[in-house]
């Protein structure tokens, strides 16, 4: 049996730490609010002077280590972000310098916090292409670099950080099963930046009238997000002919704890079948699966043979699900 599987897992966060009260101290809001409504204890976030690539190049050395694979072995570098060094070179292309991949063919994703997922279905579709093809998978975000921090509903709910994959084709029965995507480009005004593309390039009026940063209508998001998360993973449970009772953990997008809460519900999954991790980390974007996912194996969450189900929502909008064995 021929399998799309992944080799190896790596992640990296900033060092420095924002806590909710530190949050207190600068927006009008308190610990008792975000952690009820948000799960949120605390984020990493970067500092200035240190680019979205910076924790992308990290996460990745750390992911090709755990493969075992080379640099300069690698045929792809697909990024997932939303928060590139800069609008171009591309953030993959940045990377692979850095790494020294002169062999990779490098580009980025912009699905918002779906980045991730729609990268495992496009290395899954290059290397059935091309069996020999090794793909390195990243999603990287500093999120904090656009947050609004006079916002109180959005400033409190994001994080910096990095999460890599490695992907290959294996002789064994394990890998991805199935996957499911999907967008909604009508819903595109419910969470964007405005600024800085060609609608609106930056100008003085582009920054007086705070155009690059996020803007989002969280509560118009949220039902969304439950619903398009909840069919993607039961059509991707269906696609690969998994039940439901089958499904050993399930890792969402780290986005909110009540949205995790309710997908887990939708899926009739206790609770010890969910991954959480956004106590730590907040809103990563299309780091945040990969983050989880690197830690769940370092952890011992994830074993071999276990049913692994990948599941996230963003900007876009967009969704898609990833169901493996492990
Ligand atoms: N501290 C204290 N009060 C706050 C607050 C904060 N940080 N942020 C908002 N509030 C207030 C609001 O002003 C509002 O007050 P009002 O009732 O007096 O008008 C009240 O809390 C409720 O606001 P609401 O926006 O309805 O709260 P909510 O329960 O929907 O939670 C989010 C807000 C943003 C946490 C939640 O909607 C969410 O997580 N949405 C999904 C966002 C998301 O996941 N985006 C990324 C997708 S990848």
């Amino acid at each position: 049996m021929k399998r799309i599987a992944i080799l190896g897992t790596g992640s990296f966060a900033p060092e420095k730490i924002l806590t909710n009260a530190d949050l207190e101290k600068m927006v009008d809001t308190t610990d008792e609010w975000i952690t009820q409504r948000t799960g949120i204890k605390e984020r990493h976030i970067s500092d200035k002077d240190t680019p979205t690539s910076v924790l992308a190049v990290k996460a990745a050395e750390r992911a090709l280590a755990a493969a075992t694979v080379n640099a300069g072995d690698l045929d792809f570098i697909i990024c997932g972000t939303v928060t590139p060094d800069m609008i171009f070179p591309s953030m993959a292309c940045l990377v692979q310098a850095k790494l020294g991949a002169t062999k990779a063919v490098a580009f980025d994703i912009a699905a918002g916090c779906t980045g991730f997922i729609y990268g495992m279905e496009l290395a899954r579709s290059l290397i059935t292409a091309d069996p020999s093809r090794k793909v390195l998978l990243i999603g990287a975000e500093e999120l904090t670099k656009i947050t609004d921090w006079t916002d109180r509903s959005s400033c409190v709910l994001f994080g910096d950080g990095a999460g890599a994959v490695v992907l290959a084709q294996v002789d064994e029965d394990r890998g991805i099963l199935s996957t499911f995507l999907g967008a909604d480009g009508n819903l595109g005004d419910l969470i964007y930046q405005p600024g800085g593309g060609s609608l609106h390039p930056a100008s003085h009026e582009t920054v007086d009238g705070k155009m690059h940063v996020i803007k989002m209508a969280g509560n118009r998001v949220f039902p969304h997000a439950v619903r398009k998360m909840g069919e993607a993973a039961t059509r991707a449970l269906e696609a690969a002919g998994v039940p439901q009772d089958q499904l050993d953990l399930l890792i969402p997008h780290q986005a909110n704890f009540r949205i995790i809460d309710a997908i887990g519900r939708q899926l009739n999954l206790p609770m010890e079948k969910v991954y959480v991790n956004i106590d730590r980390y907040g809103n990563t974007s299309s780091a945040s699966i990969p983050i989880a996912l690197d830690e769940a194996v370092r952890n011992g969450r994830i074993t071999p043979g276990k049913h692994v189900m990948l599941v996230a929502f963003g900007a876009g909008l967009t969704w898609g699900a990833v169901l493996m064995r492990w």
